[in-house]
């Protein structure tokens, strides 16, 4: 499964491409607002610190305006997925834009049956909302496993990207289920390194080893 992160602030980019571990980047107009700079400045940074797909969001909410805004943000790296809501211009939209061979990334999509309208419109990426289904006291994963069996089914050949996800849980089930990439935000990534037994192990192998070969002089 691939790894993005769900964040358009620079130095968490940046830690993240240091890893070596990030394969793309999702934005949404909220996470662009929280870092103060117009959307095409801002996502041509992040197009600058991540080479993968980094998604960026219309606001526009009429077909036309979400098309002509598509055709925009496409223009600003050959990495752009355009990202379009989940309402009937969202639809018609990817229909359009995916025609012109443009990629779109499907959001907001909290059922199956919405997931199957955006492959039938020819979606490159699919992204089901997991944290937000649990917050209502759904299981988001269920969600992710119903649409990977439907596209699995028919061949769609669109890609599941597992959102909202809050926890390592949310990662390890994701990719159990089959999506084919899990967007999380920069401490979800951070903690898919930990184990308190890695760390206390690792203690003791460097105190082993320093017991040996410092006490010998070597
Ligand atoms: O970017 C879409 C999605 O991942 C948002 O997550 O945590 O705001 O529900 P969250």
């Amino acid at each position: 499964m691939k790894i993005f992160l769900d964040t358009a602030n620079l130095d968490e980019l940046r830690r993240g491409a240091d890893w070596g571990i990030v394969d793309g980047v999702t934005t949404n107009p909220s996470l662009i607002a929280k870092e103060g700079r117009p959307i095409e400045e801002q996502i041509a940074r992040i197009c600058d610190i991540i080479d993968g797909d980094i998604s960026a969001e219309v606001v526009a909410t009429e077909y036309e305006h979400m098309v002509s805004e598509g055709r925009k943000l496409a223009k600003i790296h050959k990495h752009i997925v355009v990202k379009l809501p989940l309402i009937r211009d969202g639809i018609k939209a990817c229909k359009t834009l995916s025609g012109e061979g443009i990629r779109t990334n499907v959001t907001l999509c909290f059922t199956a049956a919405q997931a199957l309208l955006a492959a039938k419109a020819g979606a490159y990426i699919i992204s089901p909302f997991v944290g937000r289904l649990d917050d209502i006291g759904l299981t988001g994963m269920d969600l992710i496993r119903s649409i990977a069996k439907i596209y699995s089914n028919y061949g769609f050949k669109t890609q599941i990207l597992s959102a909202s996800l809050r926890s390592t849980l949310h990662v390890v089930e994701s990719a159990e289920a089959g999506a084919h990439i899990g967007t999380m935000p920069f401490k979800v990534v951070d903690m898919l390194f930990n184990h308190p037994l890695t760390d206390k192990g690792l203690e003791q192998f460097l105190k082993d080893h320093a017991k040996a070969f410092q006490s010998s002089g070597q």
